[in-house]
């Protein structure tokens, strides 16, 4: 089969000025994914490099430079997806990891859990010896700001639409393979303890080689109120193409006056993407060509 890969990097009012950081960072990671697939590497592989190279950009609302929540921490969420197995891996309100997609896939390969959160997390985390770091390592100078001025100013996120630089990846390999990996900060001054869609399989993303794989972003409690990546997977088995399930999939959000977007492979290898916020970024490759959209 045709490998592909396909990124984002958000759906929301990306601002001129964080437009260029964003379309760099997306056809980054996607070169990075195509190269594991181009060696005949797994899709699991390059969905998690896409990802994890997305994490360490402090353009995006995932691993360092996300979000802050109401008090001021960085709380990470995110989630992995086997689309040949079934298996799923996730985290949620991690906080000294550099990298939640790193301990996603541990979960998923050396738990018999989906989802741990919190401080068990964390102990697995260094239990297998990925690096840990003090929380104020993913603070940086733009967010502190964002969040002091909500604090003097006043935010409560609109029910819809908010901030979402969420990232996600999905791929399939050359052996027909597909895998999804997701990653966020969530959305800016959530309460303690708010998970959204990222860690729900189904919700954020969802991967089954039969059919095809999907990956959100966006407003995560309109998402998971339409389990967004799942339905779109199920309107690709039966038969959608990519694009039409994109499409379709951002109707299911407008039923919910939810904001965001999606990014879709198809049993074909075609991607198809769409969203219904002012801007959203995305990078795929396809034959070693890489497309940048935002
Ligand atoms: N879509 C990311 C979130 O709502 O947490």
């Amino acid at each position: 089969m045709r490998p592909a890969i396909v990124v984002h990097g958000g759906a929301w009012a990306i601002p001129d000025s964080l437009v260029e950081p964003h379309k760099e960072g997306v056809k980054k990671a996607a070169l990075n994914g195509w190269e594991i697939l181009k060696e005949g590497g797994s899709a699991l592989d390059s969905a998690m490099e896409a990802v994890r190279i997305m994490e360490d950009d402090p353009t995006f609302d995932a691993g360092i430079g996300s979000f802050l929540n109401e008090e001021g921490r960085v709380d990470l969420d995110a989630s992995i997806m086997d689309g040949d197995t079934l298996e799923a891996g996730a985290v949620a309100s991690v906080y000294r990891v550099r990298n939640p997609i790193k301990l996603a896939r541990l979960v998923m390969e050396k738990t018999e859990h989906i989802l741990l959160i919190g401080e068990g997390a964390h102990r697995l985390a260094k239990k297998m010896g990925l690096e840990m770091i003090d929380p104020s390592e993913l603070i940086i100078e733009r967010e502190y700001r964002r969040w002091k001025e909500m604090k003097e100013k006043g935010y409560s996120p609109k029910r819809a639409f908010v901030e979402d630089s969420t990232v996600g990846a999905v791929a399939v390999d050359s052996k027909g393979k597909f895998a999804a990996a997701l990653s966020t900060g969530g959305t800016p001054n959530k309460m303690v303890g708010r998970v959204g869609d990222v860690p729900i399989i189904g919700s954020g993303l969802y991967a089954d080689s039969l059919k095809g794989a999907a990956a959100s972003t966006g407003h995560g409690e309109s998402i998971m109120r339409v389990i967004l990546a799942k339905s779109t997977v199920d309107m690709l088995g039966f038969g959608l193409s990519a694009q039409a399930a994109a499409e379709a999939a951002i109707d299911l959000l407008r039923r919910v006056d939810g904001y965001g977007g999606i990014i879709v492979i198809d049993r074909k290898g075609n991607i198809g993407y769409a969203y219904n916020t002012p801007r959203m970024a995305v990078a795929y490759v396809i034959d070693g060509e890489v497309k940048v959209s935002i």
